[in-house]
C-alpha cells in the first residue's frame, strides 16, 4: 500500500554524477574528506563515465583540474585545456548514452582560485568575467557537450553564454544555471577535490544563507535570460528554497546535493552512527520530495544500483 501511494519516485535517470579529472594523472587519486570519490585520470573518467551510463544515471557534471593555473583561468577556455579534452573522452565514450555536463567556471582554473578575473582592486570583475564564460561556453561546446552549467554566480552570465552558443553555431547545447547558489561551509570537501587555491569566500558573489527572496529573483533573471534548467544549491539545507524555485519555474529544476552533505552523511556512517544506504536514499527522496526533477549527487552510480536491483 505505502508503495501504491507514493508520491515521490526515486530512479537512476534523476541521479547526476559530478565527476573530478585532473590532468597528468596515471592513478585516480583519493579524496581524503570524500570516501569513495576521486580526482580521476582521463582514463578511469571513460571507465566510470561508462560505469554510470551502465548504472542508468541522467547525466554526468565534469569538473577539470589543470597542473597549472593564472590569473585569468586560461586553462578553461583552451581547447587542450583538461575539462574540454575530458568533454571530448566522455563524449567519446557514451555518446549519447548519458546528458554530459560540464561546469562552466573559472575557479579551477585561476591561481588565486576565484570563480572570475579580478580587477585591479582584487574584487572580481564581473562584466569581464561573463565575456570569459562565453568564450568558455565555446570551448566546452567544440568538445562536444550536452550541458553547460555555469557556477560561478555572475549577473548575466546565462544570457551571454545563450547568446555565444546560439551565434557559434551551438543552439543545440543547454544551459543548466545555477541559480541559487550560496556561499556555503558544506563545499569544504569540493575545495580538496579540485585541489583549490582560494583564499577567503566567495560571498561577494554567491547569496546569504539567510535570504531566500533573492533566491527566487535570482531564478527569474534566469529563466528570463534563457536558461533550460535552474538550480538550487546546496541541496539538504535548503529545501524550502528548492520548493519555491521549483513552484515558480516552468523548466526543470536541479538540486545539487554538495561535497558536505556527502562527507556528513560517509562519516556518521563510517562511525556507525547511521545506516548508509537508507540515509542516502532518504536525502535523496527527501530532495525529489522539495522539487528537484534532477539531483546532482556523488552517490548517483552506487544509488542508481540500488534502485534497480
Ligand atoms: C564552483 C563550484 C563549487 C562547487 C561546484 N562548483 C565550489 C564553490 O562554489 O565554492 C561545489 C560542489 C560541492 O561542494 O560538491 N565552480
Amino acid at each position: 500500500m505505502r508503495r501504491m501511494v507514493a508520491e515521490t519516485s526515486l530512479a537512476p535517470r534523476h541521479l547526476v554524477l559530478p565527476m573530478f579529472v585532473a590532468e597528468g594523472l596515471s592513478e585516480p587519486r583519493a579524496i581524503a574528506s570524500m570516501p569513495g570519490v576521486v580526482q580521476h585520470s582521463r582514463s578511469s573518467l571513460r571507465r566510470a563515465a561508462a560505469e554510470a551510463v551502465e548504472a542508468g544515471v541522467g547525466g554526468v557534471m565534469l569538473f577539470g583540474i589543470p597542473t597549472s593555473r593564472d590569473a585569468q583561468g586560461s586553462g578553461g577556455l583552451d581547447p587542450e585545456g583538461i575539462l574540454n579534452v575530458a568533454i571530448a573522452d566522455v563524449v567519446a565514450e557514451v555518446g549519447d548514452g548519458t546528458v554530459v555536463m560540464s561546469d562552466l567556471c573559472l575557479d579551477e582554473f585561476t591561481d588565486h582560485g576565484h570563480c572570475g578575473v579580478l580587477a585591479d582592486d582584487g574584487t572580481v570583475d564581473n562584466d569581464a568575467t561573463v565575456e570569459r564564460y562565453a568564450a568558455m561556453a565555446l570551448a566546452q561546446a567544440g568538445a562536444g557537450v550536452h550541458v553547460v552549467g555555469p557556477s560561478g554566480m555572475m549577473d548575466g552570465q546565462v544570457g551571454a553564454i545563450r547568446q555565444a552558443l546560439d551565434a557559434g553555431g551551438h543552439p543545440e547545447v543547454a544551459v543548466l544555471a545555477y541559480s541559487a547558489k550560496y556561499a556555503s561551509a558544506f563545499y569544504g570537501p569540493f575545495r580538496e577535490a579540485v585541489s583549490s587555491t582560494l583564499q577567503g569566500d566567495r560571498r561577494a558573489y554567491q547569496q546569504d544563507p539567510a535570504n531566500g527572496r533573492e533566491a527566487v529573483r535570482e531564478a527569474t533573471l534566469d529563466l528570463a535570460e534563457g536558461a533550460d534548467l535552474v538550480m538550487v544549491k546546496p541541496a539538504l539545507g535548503y529545501l524550502d528554497v528548492l520548493s519555491e524555485v521549483a513552484a515558480l519555474s516552468d523548466v526543470p529544476v536541479a538540486a545539487y546535493s554538495v561535497s558536505g552533505e556527502y562527507a556528513m552523511i560517509e562519516a556518521a556512517a563510517a562511525a556507525g552512527y547511521l545506516d548508509r544506504e537508507a540515509a542516502v536514499l532518504e536525502a535523496l527522496t527527501s530532495i525529489r520530495r522539495a522539487g528537484a526533477d534532477i539531483v546532482l549527487t556523488y552517490w548517483a552510480t552506487e544509488a542508481a544500483g540500488w534502485l534497480t536491483r
